[in-house]
Protein backbone atom coordinates (compact mmCIF):
# COMPACT_ATOMS: atom_id res chain seq x y z
CA UNK A 1 0.00 0.00 0.00
CA UNK A 2 0.83 3.73 -0.94
CA UNK A 3 1.42 5.39 2.32
CA UNK A 4 -0.13 8.98 1.69
CA UNK A 5 2.95 10.78 3.37
CA UNK A 6 6.29 9.84 3.39
CA UNK A 7 9.53 11.26 4.90
CA UNK A 8 12.93 10.29 4.58
CA UNK A 9 15.41 12.34 6.29
CA UNK A 10 13.94 15.37 5.35
CA UNK A 11 15.91 18.54 6.48
CA UNK A 12 14.65 22.82 6.50
CA UNK A 13 16.71 25.77 7.30
CA UNK A 14 15.69 29.05 6.87
CA UNK A 15 19.15 30.32 6.72
CA UNK A 16 21.21 29.65 9.55
CA UNK A 17 18.21 28.21 11.46
CA UNK A 18 18.41 24.56 11.31
CA UNK A 19 14.50 23.65 12.03
CA UNK A 20 14.03 19.98 10.30
CA UNK A 21 17.06 17.39 10.85
CA UNK A 22 16.01 14.84 9.55
CA UNK A 23 12.59 13.82 9.86
CA UNK A 24 11.49 10.31 8.92
CA UNK A 25 7.94 9.23 9.36
CA UNK A 26 4.92 7.21 7.14
CA UNK A 27 1.40 7.91 7.22
CA UNK A 28 -0.90 5.28 6.06
CA UNK A 29 -4.01 5.99 4.10
CA UNK A 30 -6.87 6.76 6.23
CA UNK A 31 -4.43 6.92 8.94
CA UNK A 32 -5.26 9.73 12.07
CA UNK A 33 -1.48 10.91 13.02
CA UNK A 34 -1.19 13.21 15.53
CA UNK A 35 1.87 15.48 15.91
CA UNK A 36 2.90 16.65 19.49
CA UNK A 37 5.42 18.39 20.85
CA UNK A 38 6.78 21.82 22.27
CA UNK A 39 6.91 25.39 20.59
CA UNK A 40 9.59 25.63 17.84
CA UNK A 41 10.55 22.34 17.54
CA UNK A 42 9.27 22.47 14.01
CA UNK A 43 5.31 20.64 14.05
CA UNK A 44 4.20 23.60 11.75
CA UNK A 45 7.36 24.02 9.56
CA UNK A 46 6.60 20.15 8.53
CA UNK A 47 2.87 20.62 7.63
CA UNK A 48 4.18 23.52 5.62
CA UNK A 49 6.80 21.24 3.60
CA UNK A 50 3.93 18.58 3.30
CA UNK A 51 1.49 21.06 1.63
CA UNK A 52 4.42 22.75 -0.93
CA UNK A 53 4.16 26.27 1.30
CA UNK A 54 8.09 25.53 2.05
CA UNK A 55 10.75 23.76 0.64
CA UNK A 56 13.02 21.13 1.49
CA UNK A 57 16.79 21.50 1.38
CA UNK A 58 17.81 17.81 2.03
CA UNK A 59 16.08 14.10 2.40
CA UNK A 60 12.43 13.09 0.42
CA UNK A 61 9.06 13.77 0.94
CA UNK A 62 6.22 12.46 -0.92
CA UNK A 63 2.29 12.50 -0.76
CA UNK A 64 0.52 9.30 -2.20
CA UNK A 65 3.14 8.54 -4.12
CA UNK A 66 4.17 11.59 -5.13
CA UNK A 67 7.11 13.99 -4.48
CA UNK A 68 6.49 16.97 -3.07
CA UNK A 69 7.78 19.50 -5.43
CA UNK A 70 9.62 17.88 -7.95
CA UNK A 71 8.73 15.49 -10.75
CA UNK A 72 11.12 12.15 -11.20
CA UNK A 73 12.60 11.35 -14.42
CA UNK A 74 14.40 8.22 -14.29
CA UNK A 75 17.10 9.39 -11.98
CA UNK A 76 16.64 13.18 -12.63
CA UNK A 77 14.52 15.64 -10.49
CA UNK A 78 12.56 18.41 -11.66
CA UNK A 79 11.32 20.85 -9.89
CA UNK A 80 7.78 21.32 -10.26
CA UNK A 81 6.59 24.48 -11.76
CA UNK A 82 4.43 27.02 -9.76
CA UNK A 83 1.26 25.88 -11.84
CA UNK A 84 2.26 22.16 -10.85
CA UNK A 85 2.56 23.00 -7.05
CA UNK A 86 -0.94 25.02 -6.84
CA UNK A 87 -2.63 21.79 -8.68
CA UNK A 88 -1.17 18.88 -6.26
CA UNK A 89 -2.01 21.80 -3.19
CA UNK A 90 -5.27 21.47 -4.02
CA UNK A 91 -5.62 17.87 -3.10
CA UNK A 92 -4.33 18.54 0.56
CA UNK A 93 -6.81 20.67 2.82
CA UNK A 94 -5.20 22.64 5.65
CA UNK A 95 -6.95 24.02 8.54
CA UNK A 96 -5.18 26.64 10.91
CA UNK A 97 -4.83 27.85 14.34
CA UNK A 98 -6.67 31.53 12.69
CA UNK A 99 -9.64 30.56 10.94
CA UNK A 100 -8.35 32.59 7.57
CA UNK A 101 -11.82 33.09 6.17
CA UNK A 102 -12.76 36.02 4.18
CA UNK A 103 -14.40 38.46 5.86
CA UNK A 104 -16.73 39.69 3.54
CA UNK A 105 -17.77 36.61 2.47
CA UNK A 106 -20.63 34.38 4.04
CA UNK A 107 -19.93 31.36 5.73
CA UNK A 108 -21.16 29.77 1.98
CA UNK A 109 -19.79 31.67 -0.41
CA UNK A 110 -16.33 30.97 2.25
CA UNK A 111 -17.24 27.28 1.61
CA UNK A 112 -17.67 27.43 -2.30
CA UNK A 113 -15.12 30.01 -3.17
CA UNK A 114 -12.13 27.41 -4.10
CA UNK A 115 -14.41 25.00 -6.12
CA UNK A 116 -16.11 28.23 -8.25
CA UNK A 117 -12.59 29.97 -8.39
CA UNK A 118 -10.00 27.56 -8.72
CA UNK A 119 -11.72 24.17 -10.35
CA UNK A 120 -14.36 26.42 -12.29
CA UNK A 121 -16.94 24.49 -10.57
CA UNK A 122 -20.56 25.79 -11.69
CA UNK A 123 -21.81 27.78 -8.65
CA UNK A 124 -25.24 25.73 -8.56
CA UNK A 125 -23.27 22.58 -8.01
CA UNK A 126 -20.68 24.40 -5.61
CA UNK A 127 -23.54 25.66 -3.87
CA UNK A 128 -24.73 22.10 -3.48
CA UNK A 129 -21.97 20.88 -2.23
CA UNK A 130 -20.96 23.81 0.29
CA UNK A 131 -24.89 23.37 2.11
CA UNK A 132 -24.14 19.40 2.16
CA UNK A 133 -20.96 20.22 3.78
CA UNK A 134 -22.27 23.14 6.20
CA UNK A 135 -24.93 20.94 7.18
CA UNK A 136 -21.87 18.18 8.38
CA UNK A 137 -19.90 20.84 10.62
CA UNK A 138 -23.55 21.54 12.21
CA UNK A 139 -24.01 25.10 10.80
CA UNK A 140 -26.47 24.87 8.18
CA UNK A 141 -28.05 27.63 10.00
CA UNK A 142 -25.46 30.02 9.43
CA UNK A 143 -24.89 29.59 5.86
CA UNK A 144 -26.11 33.63 5.31
CA UNK A 145 -23.83 34.64 8.35
CA UNK A 146 -20.70 36.35 7.72
CA UNK A 147 -17.52 35.69 9.78
CA UNK A 148 -17.60 38.39 12.06
CA UNK A 149 -20.98 36.97 13.19
CA UNK A 150 -19.90 33.70 13.99
CA UNK A 151 -18.04 32.03 16.96
CA UNK A 152 -14.74 31.20 16.44
CA UNK A 153 -15.87 27.57 16.99
CA UNK A 154 -17.95 28.11 14.16
CA UNK A 155 -15.41 29.63 12.21
CA UNK A 156 -13.24 27.57 12.52
CA UNK A 157 -16.06 24.91 11.50
CA UNK A 158 -16.63 26.60 8.44
CA UNK A 159 -13.08 26.49 7.76
CA UNK A 160 -13.06 22.78 8.07
CA UNK A 161 -16.33 22.60 5.46
CA UNK A 162 -14.49 25.31 3.24
CA UNK A 163 -10.98 22.56 3.20
CA UNK A 164 -13.27 19.22 2.06
CA UNK A 165 -14.95 21.45 -0.36
CA UNK A 166 -11.89 20.62 -2.68
CA UNK A 167 -12.63 17.01 -1.73
CA UNK A 168 -8.79 16.97 -0.33
CA UNK A 169 -7.26 12.98 -0.36
CA UNK A 170 -5.44 14.49 3.10
CA UNK A 171 -6.09 16.86 5.78
CA UNK A 172 -3.48 19.07 7.62
CA UNK A 173 -4.76 20.90 11.24
CA UNK A 174 -2.62 22.84 13.02
CA UNK A 175 -3.32 23.65 16.43
CA UNK A 176 -6.80 23.63 15.24
CA UNK A 177 -8.89 24.50 18.59
CA UNK A 178 -5.82 26.30 20.32
CA UNK A 179 -7.03 29.88 19.89
CA UNK A 180 -10.51 28.53 20.63
CA UNK A 181 -12.64 29.42 24.28
CA UNK A 182 -12.36 26.09 25.72
CA UNK A 183 -16.21 25.35 25.51
CA UNK A 184 -15.97 25.91 21.78
CA UNK A 185 -13.48 23.07 21.16
CA UNK A 186 -15.44 20.13 21.77
CA UNK A 187 -17.76 20.76 18.42
CA UNK A 188 -14.74 21.30 16.16
CA UNK A 189 -13.15 17.73 17.70
CA UNK A 190 -16.28 16.50 17.21
CA UNK A 191 -16.74 17.30 13.49
CA UNK A 192 -12.80 16.17 13.22
CA UNK A 193 -13.35 12.50 15.02
CA UNK A 194 -16.39 12.74 12.55
CA UNK A 195 -14.38 13.29 9.94
CA UNK A 196 -11.58 10.12 11.16
CA UNK A 197 -14.71 7.80 11.20
CA UNK A 198 -14.99 8.74 7.75
CA UNK A 199 -11.71 7.91 6.78
CA UNK A 200 -10.10 10.69 6.28
CA UNK A 201 -6.32 10.62 6.44
CA UNK A 202 -5.37 13.43 8.61
CA UNK A 203 -2.07 14.84 10.19
CA UNK A 204 -3.24 16.80 13.50
CA UNK A 205 -0.96 19.38 15.37
CA UNK A 206 -2.50 19.12 18.96
CA UNK A 207 -2.11 19.65 22.28
CA UNK A 208 -5.46 17.93 22.98
CA UNK A 209 -4.17 14.80 24.19
CA UNK A 210 -7.16 13.37 24.86
CA UNK A 211 -8.27 13.96 20.93
CA UNK A 212 -4.66 12.20 20.42
CA UNK A 213 -5.66 9.44 22.64
CA UNK A 214 -9.10 8.44 21.68
CA UNK A 215 -9.02 9.41 17.81
CA UNK A 216 -5.34 9.00 16.44
CA UNK A 217 -3.59 5.92 15.30
CA UNK A 218 -0.18 7.03 16.04
CA UNK A 219 1.33 10.12 17.89
CA UNK A 220 4.60 11.66 17.54
CA UNK A 221 6.61 13.37 20.12
CA UNK A 222 8.78 15.79 18.29
CA UNK A 223 11.32 18.24 19.81
CA UNK A 224 14.26 20.33 18.40
CA UNK A 225 13.69 19.07 14.76
CA UNK A 226 13.59 15.31 15.60
CA UNK A 227 11.22 12.40 16.00
CA UNK A 228 11.74 11.57 19.86
CA UNK A 229 9.30 8.97 19.72
CA UNK A 230 6.75 7.60 17.43
CA UNK A 231 3.54 5.08 18.26
CA UNK A 232 0.28 4.15 19.19
CA UNK A 233 -1.38 6.95 21.64
CA UNK A 234 -1.51 4.41 24.25
CA UNK A 235 2.23 3.87 24.58
CA UNK A 236 3.55 7.21 23.64
CA UNK A 237 1.10 9.47 26.23
CA UNK A 238 0.87 6.95 28.82
CA UNK A 239 3.73 4.86 28.47
CA UNK A 240 6.36 7.37 27.14
CA UNK A 241 10.07 5.88 26.87
CA UNK A 242 11.94 8.98 26.26
CA UNK A 243 12.71 11.27 29.28
CA UNK A 244 12.37 14.20 26.81
CA UNK A 245 9.01 12.90 25.62
CA UNK A 246 8.11 12.13 29.84
CA UNK A 247 8.86 15.53 30.50
CA UNK A 248 6.83 17.66 27.72
CA UNK A 249 3.87 15.50 28.81
CA UNK A 250 4.63 16.69 32.14
CA UNK A 251 4.19 20.09 30.95
CA UNK A 252 0.57 19.22 28.96
CA UNK A 253 -1.26 16.87 30.86
N1 LIG B 1 9.73 31.58 7.67
C1 LIG B 1 10.59 31.39 8.68
N2 LIG B 1 11.76 32.06 8.72
C2 LIG B 1 12.67 31.87 9.70
N3 LIG B 1 12.49 31.02 10.74
C3 LIG B 1 11.34 30.33 10.76
C4 LIG B 1 10.34 30.46 9.75
N4 LIG B 1 9.32 29.64 10.05
C5 LIG B 1 9.66 29.01 11.19
N5 LIG B 1 10.88 29.41 11.62
C6 LIG B 1 11.57 28.91 12.82
O1 LIG B 1 11.51 27.51 12.79
C7 LIG B 1 11.36 26.99 14.10
C8 LIG B 1 10.20 26.04 14.15
O2 LIG B 1 9.01 26.75 13.94
P1 LIG B 1 7.60 26.04 13.82
O3 LIG B 1 6.62 27.11 13.59
O4 LIG B 1 7.68 24.96 12.82
O5 LIG B 1 7.44 25.42 15.28
P2 LIG B 1 6.17 24.72 15.94
O6 LIG B 1 6.61 23.39 16.43
O7 LIG B 1 5.02 24.76 15.01
O8 LIG B 1 5.89 25.65 17.20
P3 LIG B 1 4.50 26.12 17.88
O9 LIG B 1 4.06 24.99 18.77
O10 LIG B 1 4.87 27.33 18.67
O11 LIG B 1 3.52 26.41 16.78
C9 LIG B 1 11.24 28.18 15.04
O12 LIG B 1 12.49 28.41 15.63
C10 LIG B 1 10.89 29.31 14.10
O13 LIG B 1 11.35 30.53 14.58
MG1 LIG C 1 3.17 25.70 15.03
Amino acid sequence: MTAMVKAEGVHKSFGPTHVLKGIDLEVAPREVFCLIGPSGSGKSTFLRCINHLEKINAGRLSVDGELVGYRQQGNKLYELKDREVAEKRRDIGMVFQRFNLFPHMTAIENVMEAPVQVKREAKAVARERAERLLDRVGLADKAANYPAQLSGGQQQRVAIARALAMEPKLMLFDEPTSALDPELVGDVLDVMRSLAEDGMTMIVVTHEMGFAREVGDSVVFMDDGVVVEAGHPREVLTNPRHERTKSFLSKVL
